[in-house]
């Protein structure tokens, strides 16, 4: 399975150039893809960087290309970069500006596509489906670009999107990734935690899938990390507010805004709880789900005296309702 796994990879680093190629070097390309990635304030050091591409808007322009090249339609399935139906063959991307998703050490495993036009019934972006080399809960978007400087500034951002990753690299951050909209997964966080202890996740400005994401966040705190968490103003996402604003100004945000995991949750679900004394109780629970995780007995310790603060509840409470949760746990 070792050798098919290597025809994977080398279809998948073909695909990669070609549309990096077709992006550059192509009239539609140019006119289309690039004019698209200028619009959003990419230079070509950072297309570069990224090796970001562009898929012809034809049936099977890749397909045909890449089987004139040589390489079998078998490979071209397994990768999903080609689809077979009825004995004929597709191009699963086409006319979308395509964003290379990299392992560690630089392979490349899928692709993510944007679509261009605003038909608001298509998916905005479309990625490759599960193969033997590309594992979607076990990667993390611009990892392979952000390893030295998240191991040098000992701590990773994390974000949602393949253009916040972009966006905050052009604007001078380089260690950022992004888990792609997915849910985060152990495999992901164990990424980020060979390089570093500290991640800080910064959320899209829309509220919507705030209180879910943060469950994610507690997986973070079982591998002993430290997290913060950081939002941005509504409408707004780690992309746009970088575009907008200086390295400087991104910088002082990240910096002032970023505030502990804990504490935010808490100060977050206390001021949904109000004066609702059941919710409030949920609310505690919750919390102490969060503090559960932790492994360090010292940062828990601290953490419940910072919580008993902010919710108003003596740390005896608190301390009972740990032991129950671990006594649960074993
Ligand atoms: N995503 C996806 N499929 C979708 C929508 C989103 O895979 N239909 C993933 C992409 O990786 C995307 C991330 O979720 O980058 C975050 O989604 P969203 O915030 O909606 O997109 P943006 O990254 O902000 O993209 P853009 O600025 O191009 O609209
Ligand atoms: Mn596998
Ligand atoms: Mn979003
Ligand atoms: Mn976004
Ligand atoms: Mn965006």
């Amino acid at each position: 399975q070792a050798d098919e796994r290597e025809s994977l990879y080398l279809v998948s680093e073909f695909a990669k150039n070609y549309f990096h190629n077709t992006l550059l070097k192509t009239e539609p390309g140019k006119a289309i893809g690039l004019s698209y990635f200028k619009e959003r304030g990419f230079t070509d050091e950072t297309i570069k960087k990224f090796e970001l591409g562009y898929s012809l808007d034809q049936w099977e322009a890749f397909t045909a290309h890449a089987i004139q090249k040589g390489y079998k339609l078998e490979y071209l399935e397994k990768t999903g970069l080609s689809i077979v139906k009825e004995e004929k063959q597709f191009d699963r991307f086409k006319g979308r500006v395509m964003f290379p998703i990299l392992s560690m050490s630089g392979r490349t495993l899928g692709f993510g596509g944007r679509i261009l036009t605003s038909d608001k019934k298509a998916a905005k972006y479309l990625n490759s489906p599960e193969s033997d080399i590309y594992h979607k809960s076990k990667v993390l978007y611009g990892i392979y670009q952000a390893k030295q400087s998240i191991a040098k500034e000992d701590n990773c951002y994390l974000v949602e999107g393949y253009t916040d990753v972009i966006q905050f690299n052009q604007t001078g951050i380089h260690n950022v990734v992004s888990s792609s909209g997915t849910a985060l997964t152990s495999e992901q966080i164990r990424l980020v935690n060979r390089l570093t202890k500290n991640i800080t996740v910064l959320f899209d400005g829309d509220a919507a899938g705030l209180r879910a994401s943060l469950r994610g966040v507690d997986l973070i705190l079982e591998q002993g990390m430290n997290v913060k968490i950081c939002t941005f103003p509504e409408g707004e996402d780690p992309d746009s507010f970088a575009k907008n604003n200086s390295l400087e100004e991104l910088t002082i945000y990240l910096e002032e805004k970023a505030q502990d995991f804990i504490s935010f949750k808490a100060s977050l679900l206390a001021s949904d709880a109000k004066n609702d004394p059941i919710k409030k109780a949920d609310t505690i629970r919750e919390i102490m789900v969060s503090i559960s995780k932790i492994p360090d007995v010292i940062k828990r310790e601290v953490y419940i005296k910072e919580c008993s603060r902010i919710m108003d509840i003596s740390e005896e409470v608190l301390f009972n309702s740990l032991a129950q949760m671990l006594q649960k746990d074993k």
